[in-house]
Formats: C-alpha cells, sequence, structure tokens
C-alpha cells in the first residue's frame, strides 16, 4: 500500500465517490490506483500522451490488482475518451495554458453534470481567466503544500455562464476568501512573482503602477488575519 502526497491527495479529495475517472497525463497512475485500492471511484481511464508513462501505470495497475477498475489509454488529452467514460476529470502536474487547451478542445466537458479537477503547476492565472471567460464556474479551490512547495487545486463545472476575472480573481481564485496560512502562502508565493516584473517597467508607466496595485493588494490579502 502506498500514500499520495499532498498535492495528489488534494485531488483525490474531490473525486466523487464512485465516479467514472478520467485521469489526463497520468504518468506513473498513482492517483486512480489509489482511489481504485481505496474503493472510492467505479473505474477510470488513466490517459497519457506518451507510451513510457503508461507503461509504468500499467506496472502500478498490475502491482496493485486493480486492472478491473483501472485501464490506460494513449491520449492526448481527452481526444481518445469517450465522454461516458468519464464523470470526473482530474487535470493535474501540467501547465495551465496547457490544461486550458485540452479542456478547450474537448466539446464534450460542457456539460454541467462533468467536474473538472484541475492542478496547475504553472500559470494558474490564465487557467482562471480561460475558465472564466468560457463558461466553467470554479465551485471550490483549495491550497497544499507539497515538498515545501504552494499549489492550488481547483474544481470546475460548465454552466455556459460567462464571468468577469479581475486581477486578483486570476491570480488567487477563491483562495482569497480562504484564511488557512497555506493559502497565504500560495498568495505570497504568486505575489513574488509579479513583483519581480516590476523591474521591467519604467516607475512612472501606467503598467508599472497597475502592477505595483496589484501587488500591495496581494501583499494585504497574503497577511490579513494571517495566523
Ligand atoms: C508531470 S506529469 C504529472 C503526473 C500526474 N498527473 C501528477 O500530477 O503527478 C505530466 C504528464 O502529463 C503527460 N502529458 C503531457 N501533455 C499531455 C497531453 N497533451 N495529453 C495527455 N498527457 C499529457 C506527460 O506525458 C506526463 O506523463
Amino acid at each position: 500500500m502506498f500514500s499520495l502526497d499532498n498535492r495528489l491527495a488534494l485531488c483525490a479529495d474531490f473525486v466523487r465517490e464512485n465516479s467514472n475517472l478520467a485521469d489526463v497525463g497520468t504518468d506513473h497512475a498513482y492517483l486512480p490506483v489509489w482511489l481504485a485500492i481505496n474503493h472510492k471511484i467505479n473505474s477510470a481511464v488513466a490517459c497519457d500522451i506518451r507510451k513510457m508513462p503508461l507503461k509504468n501505470a500499467q506496472s502500478n495497475i498490475d502491482l496493485y490488482g486493480v486492472g478491473d477498475i483501472v485501464s490506460t489509454v494513449l491520449s492526448d488529452g481527452l481526444d481518445e475518451i469517450p465522454p461516458e467514460c468519464a464523470d470526473d476529470i482530474v487535470i493535474a502536474g501540467m501547465g495551465g495554458e496547457l490544461i486550458s487547451e485540452i479542456i478547450s478542445r474537448t466539446l464534450w466537458l460542457r456539460d454541467e453534470n462533468k467536474r473538472l479537477i484541475l492542478q496547475p503547476m504553472t500559470r494558474a492565472d490564465s487557467l482562471r481567466l480561460f475558465l472564466c471567460r468560457n463558461g466553467f464556474r470554479i465551485i471550490d479551490e483549495k491550497p497544499c503544500i507539497s515538498l515545501g512547495k504552494s499549489y492550488s487545486v481547483i474544481l470546475a463545472v460548465y454552466d455556459g455562464v460567462i464571468r468577469p476575472c479581475d486581477d486578483i480573481f486570476r491570480y488567487t481564485g477563491l483562495l482569497q476568501f480562504d484564511n488557512s496560512i497555506e493559502s497565504k502562502k500560495y498568495i505570497s508565493v504568486i505575489n513574488g512573482k509579479l513583483k519581480k516584473k516590476l523591474n521591467a517597467f519604467e516607475k512612472n508607466s501606467d503598467e508599472f503602477k497597475h502592477l505595483l496595485e496589484l501587488t500591495e493588494k496581494l501583499d494585504s490579502l497574503s497577511k490579513e488575519n494571517s495566523q
């Protein structure tokens, strides 16, 4: 038996009991295998664009004897996955732009019964913007720290409503309303990256003033009520 790290454990928490799961970019298939061993899912397709990760995934599926629940599929995003195979879709460990691209071209995700569990490694801001502009509602978002690094896991569902996405929402999502130490740390890391960009602008330019204002707001969000 093995345990998931905090990042994958948080993704697992968002998966509904007895759902049919698609794990996109599965690599070693730890997530679907762990969910199957723990009797949390009905079925899972562990997909990856490359053959080597799928070989590792198949070895783990065999090792833990969950081949009746988890199968592997070679697929770019969800291109080879029929909609009926997946109620809950996890896309974890990829950049926010790639995640957006995969969602964008999978038209069957525009269905209120499908749940997207998304864990961007980079450019979470671009993913949140994509979701707001394309009718996906972020219904939950939680932070975690794994091996000293901050992550956010986003739960989104399609409802067709195009939403505004101001800068604070782009960079912090629902974590701005969460008072946990993990959220504060996430916001502070994101803010540190934005502050580095300040040097690229002339001090009295509009871009500089706009970015400075944003970093000041994020400063107060990362400190507000912090324990
Ligand atoms: C860093 S691993 C993440 C593994 C696991 N999901 C996690 O979060 O720990 C990224 C995996 O995504 C796969 N990948 C990259 N682009 C993909 C795509 N367009 N479709 C499916 N898989 C992809 C890679 O081959 C790799 O195995």
